[in-house]
């Protein structure tokens, strides 16, 4: 008799199943479409957008600076897509309005610091309003046919670490799924991010939990699962240039070979989604990040100084035939 072989699911945002427990975080410039293929690849489990205005999503046609931010790949699953604003009622027919991108789930960041955000009581500043945050959530969950989920801090600053009340209130009024970056919004992205507070929201609700902040390597990925309980991790900067910690790899273990084959297959993926050359362009701030710490790093302001994709790839080959000859691993 043969066997079936079914991969059971790491856990359910309501009825949506999750492979895995490693997500890319929703990064503005950097989590698109293309460097969602790449995470995907290595093995992000759930894949959020970049940030979207509600404001941007109300007109009569989407904003088209942010329509982008809505696109995904074929068989991207879970999408989701994230948006952010200050009022309930703007919020739920912004998310009714990006139905039509098909997510499988929809996230209210309320974890955005930067003044523009968090000063006018949208993203962080969405924290000290318990009232915003119900009917929010109320709303959300009530008229929309796809989870909600909430991406939240620990509190507006030292004083008012109220994650475990904001928690609750999004639990009790429909959230399918909790993820906290461990910093207030007065910390930015300063000192360091609070890992046992994870472990009092992991304690605090029983929807499932994503820790994020400071998992640098895959050995945090597997410290912050033990120590906080999460259900899944998730990584922001250290992802970036680094696709492999979705794997569970170490990028010091990587050869030079290993990293320009994920150079060259990103750069098709930006090229193909943005174009000839604007696609090689907003690669740059890739590049610098996979090539810091190698030792191709010299060769950085030559490939950061030309615009032509047949170019580059020249400059390529003919830095991995010169780098090549050196024997260390990276
Ligand atoms: C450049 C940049 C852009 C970000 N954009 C978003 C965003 O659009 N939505 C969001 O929820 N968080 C955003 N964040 C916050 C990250 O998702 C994450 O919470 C934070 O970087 C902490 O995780 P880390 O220590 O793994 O980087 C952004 C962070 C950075 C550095």
């Amino acid at each position: 008799m043969t066997e079936m072989l079914t991969v059971e699911p790491t856990f359910y945002v309501n009825n949506v199943p999750v492979y895995g427990d490693v997500i890319l975080s929703p990064m503005a410039g950097y989590s698109d479409v293309p460097y969602r293929a790449l995470c995907r690849a290595y093995g992000s489990a759930m894949h959020y957008t970049e940030f979207v205005p509600v404001e941007a999503l109300l007109g009569r046609r989407v904003h088209p600076r942010f329509g982008q931010r809505l696109d995904k790949q074929a068989g991207e699953r879970p999408f989701v897509i994230q948006i952010f604003g200050n009022d309930a009622h703007k919020l739920l027919r912004a998310a009714q309005r990006v139905l039509e991108w098909e997510p499988d789930i929809i996230d209210v960041n309320m974890g955005c610091s930067t003044r523009k955000v968090s000063g006018r009581g949208a993203g962080a500043g969405m924290m000290p309003q318990p009232d915003l945050v119900a009917d929010t959530f109320r709303l959300l969950s009530t008229h929309l046919p796809v989870p909600v989920t909430g991406k939240i801090r620990l509190g507006w600053d030292e004083d008012q670490k109220n994650y475990r009340e904001i928690a609750r209130i999004m639990e009790d009024n429909g959230a399918a799924l909790i993820a906290m970056h461990g910093r207030t919004k007065v910390q930015k992205y300063g000192g360091q991010a609070d890992w046992a507070a994870i472990a009092d929201l992991r304690q605090t609700v029983s929807v499932p939990v994503i820790g994020n902040g400071d998992v640098q390597t895959p050995a945090d990925i597997e410290r912050m699962k033990a120590q906080t309980g999460c259900d899944a991790v998730m990584v922001g900067r250290a992802a970036i240039g680094n696709p492999w910690i979705f794997a569970r790899r170490d990028k010091a273990t990587l050869t030079l070979p290993d990293v320009l084959t994920a150079v060259r297959r990103h750069l098709a993926e930006m090229v193909a989604y943005y174009g000839d050359p604007d696609g090689l362009i907003q690669f740059r701030k890739h590049l610098k990040q996979y090539l810091a710490e190698t030792t191709a790093v010299g060769w950085l302001p030559a490939l950061l100084a030309l615009d032509d994709v047949p170019e580059w790839l020249a400059l390529m080959d003919e830095m991995e035939t010169a780098v090549s000859a050196n024997p260390l691993p990276l």
